[in-house]
């Protein structure tokens, strides 16, 4: 079995290891949603990872309704990030955007327009005022739009250096609020029975396929349980299928979020979807959520998994990979500056280096 410290070939992208950072959501860009200075910093800084996925990363102003969120859809975002994916290639590791379109949860004071859905629901909130609104359900020309702007994204990633595109699939936004039938309540071809409920990410991934090469796609689900107000009454029901479907169209990977019963940044009693997935998705699997070194190498060595994508440990342990070779100690996050300005909490955690000088 391989360590995480072994070689990946994920369609078109060679991974110097498994150890991956996975998508993490900082809003360092400009209110214009355009990657700034210190995104270069950033990411140059953890290029050791065998694969960056970056943070969502908005196909459409529609789609993008998290303030200061990076953007892939007008020049002045692709010019941002060429300098982005210039440094981490330097740097020896390799990069790609993850596209984002919220759906119902793009907030109707950031994107100024009502937000699309698979149907007209509206996100539940933990808080109150409930910042999302009622979104309206996408009509057939809307699909066809937004399915559009995620092949004009993906070809814009590859214009700004990047090596591939991973669709976000996971966590409640716009395909996971089609996948789910608790959020999806159409009666034509887009919903419905799972065929129908997988059909809008299996037509997107497509497109995004044909614009710059399945070698180069691929898309992130979270499978077991709910997220963000998007829950399904049998998972296995349309995510299996939903994986069968992505196998057939030969992507480069498969990322799967699955939380556990213990989990740390969201719990679900849902049994892990991951060993049917396995079954069906013969392609690279890579697995995140709640892992450290040992369980990452456990679920290698298990075979469930082919790669393990980290997403705190990576906000503050830029040098993870050498960190975990040497199993050495881990810095702490901060959640205070998750999504706060500037450098703090973003390019001050120290390396292995610094701390020993
Ligand atoms: C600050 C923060 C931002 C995140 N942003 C994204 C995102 O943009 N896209 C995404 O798919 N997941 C996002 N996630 C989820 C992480 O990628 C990951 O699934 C989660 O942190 C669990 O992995 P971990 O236990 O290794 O931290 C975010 C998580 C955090 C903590």
């Amino acid at each position: 079995m391989p360590s995480l410290f072994d070689p990946i070939q994920l369609g078109d992208i060679h991974a110097a290891n498994r150890i991956f950072m996975s998508p993490l959501t900082r809003g360092r860009s400009t209110d214009g949603h355009v990657p700034t200075e210190i995104m270069i910093d950033y990411y140059r800084q953890r290029a050791s990872a065998g694969l960056i996925i970056t943070e969502g990363t908005g196909v459409s102003q529609e789609g993008l309704g998290w303030p200061n969120a990076p953007g892939l859809w007008t020049e002045e975002q692709v010019e941002a990030w060429k300098p982005v994916t210039a440094a981490v290639h330097e740097a020896g590791g390799k990069i790609v955007a993850q596209i984002w379109h919220m759906g119902r949860l793009s907030r109707p004071d950031v994107i100024g327009m009502t937000p699309l859905s698979s149907s007209a629901t509206r996100a539940p909130y933990h808080k109150e005022p409930n910042p999302y609104g009622e979104a309206r359900a996408a009509t057939l020309d809307d699909i066809t739009r937004v399915q559009d702007d995620y092949a004009t994204a993906a070809r814009n990633a590859i214009r700004a250096g990047f090596d591939g595109v991973q669709l976000h699939g996971a966590n409640g936004y716009l395909i996971d609020q089609f996948l789910r039938d608790g959020t999806n309540h159409r009666d034509d071809d887009y919903g419905g029975s799972p065929e129908n409920r997988i059909r809008f990410m299996r037509e997107s991934v497509a497109r995004v396929a044909d614009a710059i090469g399945a070698g180069r796609t691929g898309i992130r689900l979270s499978p077991n349980g709910e997220t963000q107000g998007a829950d399904d009454s049998d998972p296995a029901s349309v995510f299996v299928p939903a994986a069968a479907a992505l196998d057939a169209l030969g992507i480069a990977f498969l990322e799967l979020r699955e939380q556990g019963p213990d989990g740390t940044f969201g719990k679900s009693d849902v049994p892990k979807l991951s060993p049917e997935i396995r079954k069906v998705f013969k392609g690279p699997l890579v697995l995140n959520q709640d892992y450290d070194g040992a369980s990452a190498q456990a679920d290698l060595d298990s075979g469930v998994a082919d790669a393990i994508a980290f997403g705190r440990k990576y906000i503050a342990n830029p040098d993870l990979v050498e960190r975990l070779r040497q199993g050495a100690p881990l810095n702490q996050d901060d959640p205070k500056t998750w999504y706060s300005k500037g450098r703090e909490g973003y390019t001050d955690y120290p390396a292995l280096e610094t701390q020993d000088a």
